[in-house]
């Protein structure tokens, strides 16, 4: 069957609603962190992409997160705007307060239903937490008209108490059940048959919309999702890259595809444009500083690559031989040739366009120098190139502490030195430094211009295409106090690349905080 076939008759098929919990499940995985304005951002492109809800963050958890998630819900014009809460008064009232100015605000509430959790984590009697469930539902329909109520560690509880659960929160006014796998324990098979039992049992099952919520912990994530689906689940709950708590949540480009793919199958529909999964695989993993792994499937670099000669052969023959899905059909355009220094400020901005990104006039002029700038240091710049480029740039546009200049002698004689200028809330300072190594003096500089007590956990090159002129891209882990921050940095020099991706972990350990004077850095 071709593309088109595949999209051409939504009526026979059974809808899907898309729930995105990139910037709530997804932010909660250790070093995973975003700025205000990265939540926007990543905010922005899953409302153009068609998602049918954002979860935009826990409001109750840090005055950060309620700005997140309130300015998230008045930004977004097509979405669904999600805040969890857990069933307190407190939590619901605070959620509540920070998604009332969506278009459509979603309180989502959750209590755990296992045995395990009940009587470790909560402390409480099966019967407290059936009171609860009833209080914190009604509690929350009486702020909005679409509540979510979440059974955690759904999978492992015991199936009567599951259905008195449910029933319990469909009485009290939940618009949708949702079931999630928390530990990532259950396997396809036991997750359909999970939903088919509710759905038989629960007598008012149908006033609500079920959903899965799988974690990655086995590596099933998304089959379990699917299978929840075909078996009668109607959300599905899921992170760009699959990002999230442990072993990630299932992925949603992966969800996406799989039902494009094989709708033959799966006859579900949902509103993804598909052809912006890569933009926004790309995007999370610049502002989280998350790699995308390799062979990672629908986005990862790899997965559209043929190298041995048989599959290139085949390739060449006919590109259904080894190729499911097209390239062009996640975003990736067939060609990654680009530009080169004699490309003018128009073919960029047509360029930026074509891989989905949209910077506004002063994003544009400063992406621009950069580009002009490595097209004179580097040959041939290639999408990757330019899609590093910019996303280092929107990373670091605004960020309190920048890498204006840098200067290192390094080679077999130490001691290695850098001459480091960083600009800090707009004023310039130079320190020099010495240190074991080229990267070392970098990295003593920036802790003498902004002393600090975070410890460096990871310092990861790759490069970005082939080459020796190729650029650099630089992943910095920065830890303190048990809270993990990361941060990326491009640049075809890799000691530059390295300055940035250390500031731009730096910035963030700053933004957790608050706006606060520089100098809490060191006190906190
Ligand atoms: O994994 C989980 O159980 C959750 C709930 C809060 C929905 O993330
Ligand atoms: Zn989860």
């Amino acid at each position: 069957m071709t593309e088109q076939q595949q999209t051409q008759k939504p009526s026979e098929k059974d809808r899907v609603y898309i729930f995105d919990t990139t910037l709530r499940d997804g932010e909660q995985c250790p070093g995973a962190s975003m700025t205000f304005e990265e939540k926007l951002q990543v905010a922005d492109i899953l409302d153009a992409m068609g998602v049918d809800i954002i979860e935009a963050g826990f409001p109750i958890a840090s005055q950060g997160d309620f700005e997140s998630v309130s300015e998230v819900a008045k930004r977004v014009k097509n979405a669904s705007i999600a805040g969890l809460s857990r069933a307190s008064v407190k939590d619901i009232d605070r959620c509540a307060e920070a998604v009332r100015h969506a278009r459509i605000p979603r309180i989502h509430t959750f209590i755990s239903t296992s045995p395990v959790h009940m009587q470790y984590k909560l402390q409480m009697a099966p019967e407290k937490v059936l009171e609860l469930i009833a209080s914190s539902v009604s509690r929350a329909r009486n702020h909005v008209e679409f509540v979510e109520w979440s059974a955690e560690d759904g999978t492992r509880t015991e199936h009567d108490f599951l259905c008195r659960a449910v029933e319990t929160a469909i009485n009290a006014g939940a618009t949708t059940i949702n079931i999630p796998d928390t530990v990532g324990y259950t396997t396809p098979v036991e997750y359909r048959a999970l939903f088919e039992m509710v759905r038989s049992r629960v007598p008012n099952a149908d006033k609500a919309i079920f959903s899965v919520h799988c974690h990655d912990d086995l590596g099933m994530a998304v089959a379990n999702s699917i299978a929840g689906v075909m078996g009668g689940a109607r959300q599905i709950e899921c992170t760009v890259n699959g990002i999230g708590e442990r072993a990630g949540n299932a992925a949603l480009e992966e969800i996406v595809m799989a039902m494009r793919t094989r709708s033959d199958v799966l006859p579900y529909t949902n509103r993804i444009e598909t052809k912006m999964l890569t933009r926004a695989s790309r995007l999370v993993s610049a502002v989280t500083s998350f790699p995308v792994q390799y062979n990672k499937a629908i986005v990862g670099r790899n997965a559209f690559a043929h190298e041995s000669g048989i599959h290139q052969d085949g390739m060449l023959k006919n590109a259904h031989t080894y190729e499911i899905m097209t390239p062009e059909s996640v975003g990736v355009s067939k060609t990654s040739l680009v530009m080169g220094k004699h490309s003018g400020r128009h073919a960029f901005k047509e360029k930026l366009k074509e891989l989905g990104y949209d910077l506004g006039e002063n994003g544009l002029e400063v992406a621009f120098n950069r580009f002009k700038d490595l097209a004179d240091r580097k040959k041939i710049v290639y999408d990757e190139d330019i899609a590093a480029l910019v996303d280092d740039e929107i990373v670091s546009s605004h960020e309190r502490i920048k890498v204006v200049a840098l200067t290192v002698i390094a080679g077999t004689k130490g001691p290695q030195s850098a001459a480091l200028t960083l600009e800090i809330d707009g004023v310039q300072q130079t320190h020099q430094a010495t240190g074991n190594g080229p990267v070392d003096a970098i990295f003593n500089a920036i802790h003498a211009l902004a002393p600090h007590d975070a410890k460096l956990e990871l310092f990861q090159v790759h490069a970005v295409t082939e080459g020796t002129d190729a650029q650099a891209e630089v992943s910095v882990r920065l830890s303190e106090k048990g809270d993990v921050v990361a941060g990326k940095g491009a640049d075809p020099d890799t000691l530059v690349a390295s300055a940035r991706a250390y500031v731009a972990a730096l910035n963030k350990v700053m933004a957790r905080r608050g706006r606060g004077p520089l100098e809490a850095i060191a006190a906190v």
